[in-house]
């Protein structure tokens, strides 16, 4: 039997569970033990009765029967990377060799992971990297958090706003419907858009990669066509390219306009692995109307606009400009039971006969499988400890 193990998070700000008792259930049905350590869904609304029912198995985080069950587990399904083990207790570090990892395990980000996973010879996929297969697509956790993520961003800058999002006619006269341009047309800027549209709002959307402009309008908004430059970043497996200096100053030349006019703007712009394009700079941010609001959800990449935090809202003479770090842990019910009907599809996938098989050649593990029983897959995400750049 395959012993699964659900942590509780415990890093700042994450509501997240891996599991719910839905797919605990699920997982049960394909012979799964599950262990799930006690209030690992309490922040998601999902109580320890609920999983119990499910047929779970609820355990002590603190203490001996925790480092008990760590030592055990075959997989551990986790959102982010767990922390390590404290004196006695469970975490990674008291995980068996072989043992799997699942989640969010921030591999461009996290400069110890590798280390850490070859210590203690452990197997881990970073679902960040999950090739965007049709095989994967039940899987595709980064799809099912961003939506969450552009959605929540355009009741977040609604709620800052001055004005009304939709055109309305009052008796004390008609309201004009607000401006929105959304910067970065992917998962997240879609649902922005579809979002700011069912709010009633008049949007434009601005995207490097050509074929962003069909699911733009057919959403109803407006695409901006981006600067028609030889150096055009272009894109590589449906996602952008890094656009060169160049090609940015033409694009922020022609976004200047629209964000002279916008009441809103949500920027979702990224490229994986690389630090997000700054689309507003802080000159830029002056073009805006004051009380103009700015959400950037690309914060976490080092931000599309000047001057964002991450988790913090900052007034830049009149404009709110917001760093939404970690929106999806905002709606955490939802961001959980897909992110955990996700890891579902891919625990089942690595599932044959009964027994976990892991074959790194598989074209569904190749990319996101950063370790083999302790052997490192993914050399190029390595700290650049040799001074040699990370590859692109
Ligand atoms: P992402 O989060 O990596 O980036 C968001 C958006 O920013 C992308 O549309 C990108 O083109 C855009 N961007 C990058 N640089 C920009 C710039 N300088 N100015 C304006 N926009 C810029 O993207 P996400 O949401 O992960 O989607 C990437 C691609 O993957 C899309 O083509 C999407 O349709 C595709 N996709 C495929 C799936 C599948 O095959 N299963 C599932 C989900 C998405």
């Amino acid at each position: 039997m395959i012993r699964v193990l659900v942590p509780r998070e415990r890093q700042s700000g994450e509501t997240r569970v891996a599991a719910t008792p839905e797919t605990v259930k699920r997982l049960r049905g394909r012979g799964c033990a599950v262990w799930l350590e006690r209030q690992a869904g309490l922040r998601s609304g999902y109580a320890d009765e609920a999983y119990a029912e499910a047929g779970a198995e609820l355990f002590h985080g603190e203490g001996p029967e925790a480092a008990e069950r760590w030592a055990e587990a075959d997989v551990v399904l986790a959102v982010q990377t767990p922390a390590g083990a404290e004196a006695g207790s469970g975490g990674l570090e008291a995980l068996r060799p072989e043992a799997l990892l699942l989640g969010l395990l921030n591999p461009h980000g996290d400069d110890s992971l590798i280390e850490r996973l070859e210590r203690q010879r452990l197997s881990a996929v970073a679902l960040e990297l999950l090739p965007r297969i049709s095989r994967a697509q039940a899987m595709d956790v980064l799809s099912s958090q961003a939506n969450i993520a552009g959605y929540k961003a355009v009741l977040l800058a609604a709620a800052a706003l001055d004005r009304f999002f939709p055109m309305l006619m009052t008796a004390a006269g008609t309201v004009q419907p607000a401006r929105v341009v959304v910067l970065g047309a992917g998962v997240a800027g879609l649902q922005a858009v579809a979002t700011a549209r069912r709010l009633g709002a008049l949007v434009k959307v601005s995207d490097v990669r050509p074929a962003a402009r069909e699911q733009v309008e057919s959403l109803g908004a407006r695409f901006i066509e981006p600067p028609r430059l030889e150096e055009s970043p272009g894109e590589v497996g449906g996602y952008a390219r890094e656009a060169g200096a160049v090609f940015l100053e033409a694009q922020r030349q022609l976004l200047a306009p629209h964000l002279a006019e916008a009441d809103v703007v949500i920027t979702t712009a990224q490229v994986p692995g690389r630090p997000a394009p700054l689309l507003i700079t802080r000159e830029m941010l002056g073009l805006l109307r004051p009380g103009a609001v700015v959400v950037d959800l690309a914060v976490g990449q080092g931000g599309n606009c000047a001057g964002s935090r991450s988790d913090a809202t900052v007034d830049v003479d009149g404009v709110t400009v917001i760093g939404a770090g970690n929106l999806p842990a905002s709606l955490p019910q939802h961001a959980s039971a897909l992110y955990a009907r996700n890891l579902a599809a891919l625990l089942e996938a690595l599932i044959q006969e009964g027994e976990l098989r892991l074959d790194p050649e598989d074209p569904l593990l190749n990319p996101c499988l950063l370790s083999h029983a302790g052997v490192c897959r993914r050399d190029d995400l390595r700290p650049a400890r040799t001074g040699q750049e990370v590859a692109a």
